[in-house]
């Protein structure tokens, strides 16, 4: 049983929040550790976040997590923010302080790193050019990470140009922004390529990528995690690149979450990938 006084408690607000894994995921943990708490889905509208935020204190959470659409208002109304966060420009992870003062974090582009270190053993950052397609809150999480884990060229490609200009102009790496329709012919020499963009997500259509000028010894990532397999990812993986989905991302941004809100270490276990899998 709970070592602690308490009962431990965290959540993650959305709108809509009902499809999140953030409750399955944090709840194994509890379990698996045998922890007396409960992580939970709180359906929250834009025009409340600022009151649902500052309810946490009285309420006895820990902290939450943010989703869709309350990433980037979050960081306008917490008290503190890192520079990672206001860099990236939204927080996914929101802290109460003993004070009852809220500490904003941002932990996907540390979700992402650490997806493509479990998926590719001796992935390093440097080995080649990474190209990144999509420039939304995900890309600025990805391409942050990627310059701080130390990239030396990124090529930054959206549909929508000056998004990616100003994503690139915001995050001041070595990026380089190149058109939509060169997006093919970017792919030359790379060692790395991540799929940002909604495309291939269930519903939508694949992502309209053509992988010949890939090496195949290049990485794939999609951020996408449904379906387990995007069009994209089969489209690599049949020609021989090394291929990883955005499931990773999700496991892995949790555990620094329960660093902040808990002080714990948790393991992203086989088990525990299973069961979001079998979700999915
Ligand atoms: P997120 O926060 O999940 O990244 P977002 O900010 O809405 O979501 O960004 C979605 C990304 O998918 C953008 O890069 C978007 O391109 P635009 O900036 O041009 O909108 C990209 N995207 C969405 N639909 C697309 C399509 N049909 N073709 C290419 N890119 C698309």
């Amino acid at each position: 049983m709970s070592h602690h006084e308490h009962f431990l408690l965290a959540g993650v607000m959305g709108w809509p929040v009902m499809h999140s894994r953030s409750p399955k995921l944090h709840n194994y943990w509890f379990e698996h550790y045998e922890l007396a708490g409960a992580y939970v889905p709180l359906a929250v509208k834009p025009d409340g976040l600022e009151k649902a935020l500052r309810a946490l204190p009285a309420l006895g959470f820990a902290g939450c997590n943010l989703t869709i659409p309350h990433k980037e208002q979050a960081l306008r109304i917490v008290d503190h923010a890192d520079a990672r966060a206001r860099r990236i420009g939204a927080i996914s992870c929101v802290t109460v302080n003993a004070d009852g003062s809220l500490t904003g974090t941002n932990n996907d582009w540390y979700g992402f790193v650490e997806n493509l270190r479990e998926a590719f053993p001796g992935w390093w950052a440097d080995a080649g050019p990474a190209v990144v397609i999509g420039a939304g809150g995900a890309s600025r999480a990805v391409v942050d990470a990627l310059i701080h884990e130390g990239t030396k060229e990124i090529r930054l490609i959206n549909r929508t140009r000056e998004r990616a200009t100003s994503l690139a102009h915001a995050l001041d790496g070595p990026v380089t922004v190149l058109d939509w329709d060169k997006r093919h012919s970017a792919l030359e020499g790379a060692a790395l390529l991540v799929n940002t963009t909604s495309q291939g997500m269930v519903g939508n259509p694949a992502l309209d990528l053509a992988l010949d000028a890939l090496p195949r010894t290049a990485e794939v990532c999609d951020i996408v995690y449904i379906p387990g397999e995007t069009p994209l990812l089969k489209a690599a993986r049949e020609r021989g690149n090394r291929t990883v989905n955005g499931l990773g991302m999700l496991l892995h941004q949790a555990r620094p979450a329960w660093r902040s809100w808990f002080d714990k270490d948790v393991e992203v276990t086989r088990e525990l990938r299973a069961l979001i899998e079998a979700t999915i």
